[in-house]
């Protein structure tokens, strides 16, 4: 431990709630777990941690400071904020809604007719956003894919313009959403590390080696 004294990182964790309308939402399967357990990690190597947690039902690990979150929007600002006080390293595990309602009714929809339509609207890039901010801190994204995995990943590395990727295959049930564990390939320009199949716990770990070892 002792790797990240002194640094602040900032974690985002857990998916996006989007509403339709006062009872219904748009939602995806993270868990949180990845996100939590590095922050733990973060803590332990002796960083301070700000833990951007979107709604999910885990017990914020010691040492850590969380910021409760519902909407994609709502993380943004509160990415946003943190990048612009000052941080070392980004890191974002959450699964963001991609897109939201375009509107979001005031009272509950009614029932009516055969088939009703929901329109809706990109929601902004976080990780795209912090990347490209003046107080730019060492940025590092994950990304969660059904196929060609490396490939994608390689994608978001270079359009989000980051400086480390930790990618998941979500195609089955033992790792990435909602497992206890998880395996990563983790690409950054010019090199890459697998790191199998282990707890999240462990896997955390691993990874806040690494980037402790590569932004330094
Ligand atoms: O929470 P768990 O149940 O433990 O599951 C962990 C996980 C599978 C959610 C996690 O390991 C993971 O892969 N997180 C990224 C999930 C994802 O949806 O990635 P993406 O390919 O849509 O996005 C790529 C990157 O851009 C991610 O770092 C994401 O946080 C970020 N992003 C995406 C969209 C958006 N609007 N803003 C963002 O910052």
């Amino acid at each position: 431990y002792d790797l990240l004294t002194g640094k602040h990182l900032v974690i985002t964790a857990g998916p996006t709630r989007e509403p339709i309308d006062p009872v219904r939402y748009l939602t995806n399967k993270s868990s949180g777990k990845m996100g939590f357990a590095l922050a733990q990690a973060a803590a332990e190597a002796g960083a301070r941690v700000t833990l951007i947690a979107g709604p999910v039902a885990l017990d914020t690990p010691n040492r850590v400071n969380r910021i409760d979150v519902v909407r994609a929007e709502d993380m943004h600002e509160a990415s946003l904020k943190a990048v612009e006080e000052g941080c070392d390293i980004f890191i974002a595990t959450a699964a963001v809604a991609d897109y939201r309602p375009t509107v979001t009714a005031d009272h509950k929809i009614k029932k009516s007719t055969e088939e009703i339509h929901l329109t809706l609207v990109k929601n902004p890039d976080i990780i795209a956003a912090v990347a490209c901010h003046a107080k730019r801190p060492f940025t590092v994204g994950f990304a969660a894919e059904t196929q060609d995995v490396i490939e994608y990943a390689q994608g978001k590395l270079k359009s989000k313009k980051l400086d480390m990727i930790a990618t998941n295959d979500v195609s089955g049930t033992n790792v990435g959403f909602n497992s206890d564990n998880n395996a990563l390939t983790v690409i950054w320009p010019g090199g890459h590390k697998v790191l199998p199949l282990a707890s999240k716990a462990q896997i955390a770990k691993q990874l806040i080696e690494l980037i402790a070892i590569r932004q330094s």
